[in-house]
C-alpha cells in the first residue's frame, strides 16, 4: 500500500458483505486477543443490535472499521472496537470512525457512548481524551490476557 495522503478525505459507510476478509484481516493483524472471528462479524453485519462501520479515503476503500453494540431499553451505546490499517494510522482515519459512531449512537437515541481500552494503549487513549472522552472507571483482568481495562464515556 503505498502512503496515503494527510489531506485524504476519510469517508465512512457501513459494512458489506464484501468487507469481511478485510475485516478478519485487520482484525488478525491488530489485536493478539479477543479477536472477533469471521462468523461473529457476519453475525453482527446483520444485526438489529450492531453496526459495523468501515473507513475508505478516494480509491482506497479498506482503511479501518469500528463497531457499535446497541442494547434494547439502553439509551447507552458502546464502541465495542476501533481499527485502522496500521499503514493509515495518525492521518484521521480513528477519528472520522469515532465520529460516524457517536452519529450512529445519536440516531438511534443513545445519550452516551461507552468504551473499554487497555489501561497500555497509550495511543488509543490519547485519542478517545483529545474526543472528548472521560474515564468513568476500572475493569480488573478484563481482557484474556489478563490486563485491566479503563471504561470512557462520552456524552452525546
Ligand atoms: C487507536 C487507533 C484506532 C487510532 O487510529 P488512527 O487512524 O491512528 O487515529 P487518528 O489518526 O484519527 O488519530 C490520531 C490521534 O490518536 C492519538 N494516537 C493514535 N495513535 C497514537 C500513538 N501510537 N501514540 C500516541 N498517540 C496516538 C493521537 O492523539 C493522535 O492525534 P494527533 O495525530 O493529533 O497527535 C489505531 O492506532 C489502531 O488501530 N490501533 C490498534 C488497535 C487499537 O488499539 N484499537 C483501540 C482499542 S480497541
Amino acid at each position: 500500500m503505498r502512503p496515503m495522503p494527510a489531506s485524504a478525505a476519510v469517508r465512512v459507510r457501513r459494512a458489506e458483505l464484501s468487507d469481511l476478509d478485510d475485516l478478519v484481516a485487520l482484525e488478525q493483524a491488530t489485536f493478539d486477543s479477543d479477536r472477533m472471528s469471521r462468523s461473529q462479524y457476519r453475525r453482527h453485519l446483520d444485526s438489529a443490535s450492531a453496526q459495523v462501520l468501515v473507513a475508505s479515503a478516494n480509491h482506497r476503500k479498506f482503511l479501518g472499521t469500528a463497531v457499535v453494540f446497541f442494547r434494547a431499553g439502553s439509551s447507552v451505546a458502546r464502541l465495542y472496537s476501533i481499527a485502522s490499517r496500521p499503514e493509515a494510522r495518525g492521518k484521521g482515519v480513528g477519528t472520522a470512525l469515532i465520529a460516524a459512531s457517536e452519529a450512529v449512537a445519536r440516531q438511534r437515541r443513545c445519550r452516551a457512548l461507552r468504551l473499554e481500552v487497555r489501561t497500555d494503549n497509550a495511543g488509543a487513549i490519547r485519542l478517545y481524551e483529545q474526543l472528548g472522552y472521560g474515564r468513568i472507571g476500572r475493569y480488573a483482568h478484563y481482557y484474556a490476557d489478563g490486563a485491566d481495562a479503563w471504561r470512557y464515556e462520552k456524552t452525546l
